[in-house]
């Protein structure tokens, strides 16, 4: 596609609340807390806030570079820059890939869960929330609702950059800080409250300290942000060429972080005020949440509201890395850009499939581990491999490979801008960041 022919997001608002809108989704309101939750809480929470500055950022600005400099889509984009460097393209492709197969199976519950709240059958059931949940997980209506969503991502997608992806942000994240606030304050005054807020805010910095909460952390960090798999490489490819790069970097982080935390204060007080168990994993807040609407005047309402909210932050995200995949096959394979479109659906659908119905046991070098799922595997290894993998060769391409006028020209848009902020980030991208994800690799991958 040339490039007078490649569209643009609107202006430096846009591109915030694109970016933000691909970052903030199921990552922040419902892996964080789960993570948090099986890591130690707010030992958790301050590791990952140190991640979000020390790799999340430098990262997502390295990739705002490389995508607007070249207009491309990620493959490409590397490719133009420098041929070998293409395979980190292709990581990125291979990132989207693996969220794809589970991430719309997570965004289904959540739109089951709105239906169910609207129509008042969560609230009038007998089994309790963790019964149910289990019910909704080994009926077929779990297939249904991934597929649809799959469907209402696919809608947004084809009808292009600016109508779909730029509108659709633009009114969902205000109102979703909106909701989050007002279930923060009415948590507040449950019964016990005051036990989720210590598990959460208290750390205990001898757990904080531990590879493994690091590992995870900074895991977390890359998949809340969307970095590292080529995503906002694909997304900064619309911006304008006057966007403030580093301006929209700590913009899109700090909602995201806003959105974590917000998450946090609002689900722990309520888990410990319903006893129940922080580390319940994948189902938490699904459980945990209904408990907080479940006495809460029109009930349904409430519950409906949220969960229309998250239904639409998760559909911001699932198109960010649809786009990735779309966009991938537009122009490398030269497909028209609704049968790209028309491919990555179906790929989201085959993918997601494999997910949900073959499960296995896995019997390897003395490790046994039972009923395993595509859904563990494609979470744990993109979020914790193919990203900060790609976020490590990403600071090593734009930091030692590229000529040091690289990053300098775009964050300060030649010249245009002062650009203060670039000696701290050059050094950031150069050693600190590289160093602490190769740490953290050898030392949790047991190389050491
Ligand atoms: N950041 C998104 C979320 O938190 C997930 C995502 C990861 C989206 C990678 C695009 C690319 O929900």
């Amino acid at each position: 596609m040339s490039e007078q022919a490649r569209a643009s997001f609107g202006g430096k608002l846009s591109a915030i609340l694109v970016a933000a809108g691909s970052a903030i989704g199921l990552g922040s309101i419902w892996r964080f807390p789960y993570m948090a939750g099986e890591h130690g809480g707010a030992a958790f929470l301050l590791v990952y806030l140190l991640c979000v500055f020390v790799v999340g950022i430098p990262v997502m600005l390295a990739e705002f570079a490389v995508g607007r400099h070249t207009k491309q889509n990620a493959v490409g984009a590397y490719r133009s820059l420098s041929r070998p460097w293409r395979w980190l393209g292709y990581n990125g492709v291979l990132g989207a890939l693996c969220i794809s197969g589970y991430y719309y199976i997570v965004a289904g519950w959540s739109l089951e869960y709105l239906v169910s709240s609207a129509t008042g059958s969560l609230y009038s059931n007998d089994g309790s929330f963790t019964e149910q949940f289990s019910a909704f997980q080994a009926s077929p209506r779990q297939l249904i609702y991934t597929i649809l969503f799959i469907l209402l991502t696919h809608l947004i997608i084809v009808r292009g950059v600016v109508k779909g992806i730029e509108k659709a942000s633009k009114v969902m994240m205000p109102a979703l800080f909106v909701i989050l606030i007002i279930m923060a304050i009415r948590v507040a005054f449950m019964p016990n409250a005051i036990e989720g807020y210590r598990f959460f805010l208290q750390p205990d910095f001898k757990e904080a300290f531990s590879a493994d909460t690091i590992f995870t952390a900074i895991g977390q960090a890359f998949f809340s942000l969307s970095v590292g798999m080529g995503c906002m490489v694909t997304y900064a490819s619309y911006f304008k060429s006057d966007n403030n790069l580093t301006g929209t970097s700590f913009s899109v982080a700090l909602l995201t972080l806003l959105v974590a935390v917000l998450a946090g204060l609002v689900i722990f007080p309520a888990v410990f005020s319903a006893g129940l168990e922080p580390a319940e994993g994948a189902s938490l807040i699904f459980i945990t949440l209904p408990e907080i609407f479940k006495d809460m005047p029109m009930a349904n309402l409430w519950s409906a509201a949220f969960f229309v909210l998250l239904t639409l932050a998760s559909l911001t995200s699932t198109i960010s890395f649809h786009e990735v995949l779309t966009a991938y096959f537009n122009e490398e394979f030269n497909l028209s850009r609704k049968n790209a479109t028309r491919l990555t659906s179906g790929l989201s659908v085959g993918l997601c499939l494999l997910t949900l119905l073959w499960h296995f046991d896995f019997n390897l070098f003395g490790l046994n581990l039972e009923n395993i799922s595509f859904f563990d595997i494609f979470d744990y290894f993109s979020a914790n491999i193919v990203m900060p993998l790609g976020g490590l060769l990403t600071c090593i391409f734009v930091a030692w490979q590229m000529k040091g006028s690289f990053m300098r020209d775009e964050i300060t848009n030649y010249g245009a801008l002062k650009g203060r902020a670039y000696p701290l980030l050059r050094f950031t991208l150069r050693y600190i960041t590289p160093m602490l994800i190769i740490y953290i690799f050898i030392k949790n991958l047991g190389l050491v």
